[in-house]
């Protein structure tokens, strides 16, 4: 059973600005029935100040409350403001929301940055919240999440796991064939932010066996080559090129452009290439 704040609590039961606003200057909407909840969100504006907001939900009570607070949030804000609100601060407002209920405080966050990009204009909504728009590349084909969605779940909320991408966001609730890539990008994310745990040398030998099987060799067989690992003396990996790519002129080029580019990016930026 999960355990809800008194405020989660408050605005389930008496939740404020329910409804529709027939003459909105803006409507956001996040979510799909078919994913299993989905909200719409209008906003009156008088300027530049969001004079009034009103929303209608299809989901659960947290979901409820985290789109009443967050009218609450919004009203007597300006615009620019508003754009700087992200589901964590819905969260917070709310004193927390279960783990596995963290995707409707999302849902909020979407709903009203769908919004606010039909005034500012997509590309301007994204930069202020500090991300750029690289396009809606579709992570989790389940639930419709964006690869934009997941980085600013991960960003905003500190996520480690896949297990707390599904919680915020939904992707990898279902079928679990885009959990690789939700790992992948939290392993980026936490490298970049110098954050990733230290691995130890069994655990570095497997992924760097399992980038290569993975990654790599499924590359250089498009072309007729491949590569086999022969070992790995500490940030050292001895690889053969086989196939095509064995004779080939670019071999060394491969090697270090490639081969050593991905293991130095996907498992530790120490690590050298030598053919053997
Ligand atoms: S593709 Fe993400 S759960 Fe199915």
């Amino acid at each position: 059973m999960w355990e809800y704040s008194e405020k989660v609590l408050d605005h389930y039961r008496n939740p404020r600005n329910v409804g529709k606003i027939d003459d909105a200057d803006l409507i956001g909407e996040a979510g799909s029935l078919a994913c299993g909840d989905s909200l719409k969100l209008y906003i009156k504006l008088d300027g530049n100040i969001i004079k009034d907001a009103k929303f209608q939900t299809f989901g659960c009570g947290s979901a409820v409350a985290s789109s009443s607070i967050l009218t609450e949030m919004i009203i007597g804000r300006t615009l620019e403001e508003a754009s700087k609100i992200t589901n964590k601060d819905i969260a917070d407002e709310l004193d927390g929301l279960p783990q596995e209920k963290m995707h409707c405080s999302v849902m909020g966050h979407e709903a009203l940055e769908d919004a606010l990009k039909k005034y500012f204009g997509e590309d301007e909504v994204l930069e202020a919240e500090g991300h750029s728009h690289s396009g809606e590349k579709i992570i989790c084909t389940c639930f419709n999440v964006t690869e934009n969605q997941i980085w600013e779940a991960i960003k905003v909320n500190g996520l480690k796991t896949v297990e707390e991408v599904t919680n915020y966001t939904k992707a990898g609730g279902a079928c679990g064939r885009c959990k690789g890539v939700i790992k992948d990008m939290i392993e980026t994310y936490l490298k970049k932010e110098g954050k990733a745990q230290e691995l130890t040398p069994t655990q570095k030998i497997l992924k760097i066996s399992k980038v290569i099987e993975q990654q790599i060799s499924p590359q250089l067989q498009k072309d007729g080559g491949d590569i086999e690992l022969i070992d790995i003396e500490g940030n050292v990996v001895k690889v053969k090129l086989t196939g095509m790519c064995s004779g080939c002129k670019n071999a060394a080029m491969t090697l270090k452009n490639f081969v050593e580019t991905i293991l130095k990016d996907k498992v530790d930026s120490a690590i050298t290439v030598e053919q053997v």
